[in-house]
């Protein structure tokens, strides 16, 4: 399995998921800016990937500002976290992992300058390796909900390159596959990117998992023909209500499984959860480059002079979703504000399960 992201002796190297499947190409990344570059770009993408590289590129800008103690560090990183924080407006886990690194900085920085930086890297490599045993988690708990010869609809890319590893919504599909489970996966070409067709086909096939590419019109007549059992996606922010925010299209798929009676999970980690938020009304939703809707594959596809619009992201209303995969258990989306931190005590409150068994359990 390919890696979106890791660093390795104060530089950070991003695949470049722009050329994939047919080029692999690693981007090294000498300065934050090029991170903010990277992620702006699409070269990474993905919420959980996205907070990854933020926070790597807060420790390699952390490397470049001028400070003469480790709380000036913490004021010089201003125009960084800013700088970082402007990359893209939908993924919540851009922001999370920011005030993760300052929350860190704030607690442990309060050594030299060379010492912070150190603590600054380390983190950074903390919030990579515990996104993959988070992702884990989820598989585990999701993939309860995928029965033997299951076909599972996925939309986007949910998966390892847009995470730590793994993936989130196919992190489920893979603990099912590992479980010995006959599926098949029904993978949404997601247009204008086309983050299925290149990135989660490209998984799928690597993984061995039988697949099929679909145009994102076909998922409404595949569920009337009955050859679809569940969809599962993933978030880039998930409202206290249990509004998803999602790749574009995702909202058509939900619309479609409650209209066919299927059941529709979101895989979300809690760093993908903004309890600031009430409801989804509230999420910005990135507006990219109408170019990319006017053009496929870099090729001009609609006449010159029309319109486009390019809405990267949609939000799906709580009512239309089944259960949210988290790594603390399985909820339905009224249920996710109980997981809101305690102000008082930065725990957080009792996880109410869905009456699932934990993962690992047997039955
Ligand atoms: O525009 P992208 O490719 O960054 O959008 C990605 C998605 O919409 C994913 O489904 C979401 O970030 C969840 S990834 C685990």
């Amino acid at each position: 399995m390919l890696s979106a992201i890791e660093q390795k002796e104060g530089r950070v190297y991003i695949l470049d998921q722009s050329r994939l499947p047919h080029e692999v190409d690693i981007i090294e990344c000498k300065s934050w800016m090029d991170v903010a570059w990277c992620i702006r770009e699409m070269k990474i993408r993905g919420a959980p990937a996205i907070g990854i590289a933020a926070a790597m590129g807060v420790a390699l800008g952390a490397q470049s500002v001028r400070a003469g103690s480790a709380k000036a560090l913490s004021s010089a990183l201003g125009p960084v976290y800013e700088g970082l924080l402007s990359t893209r407006p939908t993924a919540v886990n851009l922001k999370w992992a920011i005030d993760r690194m300052k929350a860190r900085l704030a607690v442990e920085g309060q050594g030299s300058v060379s010492e912070a930086r150190e603590i600054l890297w380390r983190e950074a490599q903390c919030i990579l390796d515990e996104d993959i045993r988070i992702n884990r988690t989820i598989g585990a708990w999701g993939a309860q909900f995928i029965k033997d010869g299951d076909v599972v609809l996925t939309h986007c890319n949910a998966g390892a390159l847009a995470t730590g590893g793994y993936g989130t919504a196919t992190a489920a599909i893979f603990v099912a596959r590992e479980q010995g489970k006959n599926i098949h996966v029904i993978v949404d070409e997601t247009r204008p990117v086309l983050q299925g067709a290149r990135l989660t086909a490209f998984e799928m096939k690597d993984a061995g998992i039988p697949m099929t590419l679909i145009t994102d019109n076909s998922a409404g007549a595949l569920m009337m023909r009955g050859e679809i059992d569940l969809a599962i996606v993933g978030t880039d922010r998930t409202a206290r209500n249990g509004d998803v925010a999602n790749k574009i299209g995702t909202y058509t798929v939900a619309v479609l499984c409650k209209e066919h009676g299927l059941p529709f999970y979101v895989a979300a980690p809690l760093s993908s959860i903004d309890f600031s938020m009430s409801s989804g009304s509230m999420i910005p939703i990135e507006e990219r480059d109408p170019e990319e809707v006017a053009s496929l594959a870099g090729k001009r596809i609609a006449p010159y002079g029309v319109n486009a619009r390019n809405m990267a992201f949609d939000v799906t209303p709580a009512k239309y979703v089944t259960a949210i995969i988290t790594e603390l258990g399985v909820f339905k989306p009224g249920e996710l504000k109980k997981l809101a931190p305690d102000g008082s005590t930065g725990r957080r409150a009792a996880s109410p399960r869905t009456g699932k068994k934990r993962p690992g359990t047997k039955k």
